[in-house]
């Protein structure tokens, strides 16, 4: 069988970028101007080490961590991506089931080309799944409002409140490519046909619904009345933001820089990550997400604070592999490595994965 030859994220990433046409490869991976972020959310998880402890009984290790009051298989979920039918005709219906079977929760994106009562129900067709929606702050009201009512009608469990979005990231390779969904595409929840959309650059089609006079006192209370879902804010960088994200009594937040798509030359998630999750103090759920690429990555970023972790281009990857099959198979490479590592590293649940189980590290870290 051809999953044979993908045993990493990255022989995933090679695949996808022999399979993809060049406009929508380079929309999936590049980021924002000059791609600082884009390498760094990468590169950042070198300046740390693991320091294994040995003669630990692994024999019975558990991986699993509670999300929106669930267990899940293990400490990773997958980001809300849009456009995902670009890279298979399934789109976000085949994630959903490769998420329901591998027993982990997805966020979707409003962006998305199937709607959120589709996505949620292919997903529970596999297994118990839980859901989380992605929303903008939009400028029109009601149209917010009725995502929102939907993701709660059809059981999502959490609105990510994406904040990290005023107006659009500078990105070369839209422009470059007169990025554009293929023909056929809609974006359901945000109400627009393929045709509203091929009429519009995706630039001037997010500036057409997306609100940049967003604050944290027109939304969070707004939404709160709206809404039982939980609230999170998607975006996060600075722990000054993780007091106020309290102060509003949001639920959780996912430490992100939007995968290095918005604001070009912001910190690693990983490097932003220790200094949120102190501020915390516990009073809030800390996820982060930007370039998980091994379950080495999920297993520093639960030492350093995080409670579980988030992926968007390696569930990308993943469906132009092979659909529904190519997540599931990006999602097993990240559990077996994640179980692996927590066993060499004689860790033998989610709570033992510490501080102490990082090495001092390398000269350019903190
Ligand atoms: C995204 N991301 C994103 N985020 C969001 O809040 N709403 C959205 O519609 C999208 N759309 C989107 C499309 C594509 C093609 C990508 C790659 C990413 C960001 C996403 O949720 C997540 O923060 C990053 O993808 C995480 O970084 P990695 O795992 O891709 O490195």
């Amino acid at each position: 069988s051809p999953s044979n030859k993908i045993l990493s994220i990255s022989d995933l990433e090679k695949s996808a970028f022999r399979t993809l046409p060049v406009g929508t490869r380079e929309f999936y991976n590049s980021g924002a101007t000059n791609q600082v972020t884009v390498r760094e959310n990468i590169s950042a998880f070198q300046k740390y080490r693991l320091l294994p402890r040995v003669l630990r009984d692994v024999s019975q290790v558990n991986t699993t961590t509670r999300v929106f009051d669930r267990d899940i298989t293990f400490p990773l979920c997958v980001s809300p991506a849009g456009i995902q039918a670009m890279a298979h005709p399934d789109g976000e219906l085949a994630t959903s089931k490769a998420c329901a079977r591998m027993g982990v929760s997805m966020g979707i994106s409003s962006f998305a080309n199937n709607s959120v009562e589709q996505i949620t129900a292919a997903g529970r067709e596999v297994g118990p799944i839980d859901h989380a929606m992605q929303l903008y702050s939009m400028n029109d009201r009601k149209k917010e409002a009725r995502i929102v009512r939907r993701a709660e009608a059809a059981g999502c469990k959490a609105i990510f409140l994406t904040a990290d979005s005023p107006v659009l990231g500078v990105r070369y390779n839209e422009w470059r490519n007169g990025f554009q969904p293929s023909p056929g595409l809609a974006y359901p929840m945000l109400e627009k046909s393929s045709e509203d959309i091929q009429k519009q650059s995706h630039d001037d089609g997010f500036t057409s619904f997306n609100s940049d006079s967003h604050s944290w006192e027109k939304e969070i209370p707004w939404l709160r009345s709206i809404t039982n879902m939980e609230i999170w804010i998607k975006g996060i960088l600075s722990p000054e933001d993780v007091e106020i994200a309290i102060r509003y009594g949001c639920d959780g937040v996912l430490i992100s820089n939007h995968g290095g798509r918005q604001l070009d030359e912001t910190p690693a998630t990983i490097d932003a990550l220790p200094a949120c999750a102190q501020a915390a103090r516990g009073r809030i759920r800390i996820h982060v997400d930007g370039g998980i690429r091994s379950g080495s990555d999920i297993f520093k970023a639960l030492a350093l604070g995080a409670e579980c972790c988030w992926v968007g281009r390696p569930m990308l990857w993943g469906l132009a592999y092979n659909g529904e099959q190519g997540v599931q198979l990006m999602l097993e490479i990240m559990y077996k490595e994640f179980k692996r590592c927590m066993q060499l590293a004689g860790c033998k649940s989610i709570s033992e994965i510490s501080l102490a189980s990082l090495a001092v590290v390398r000269a350019d870290g903190p």
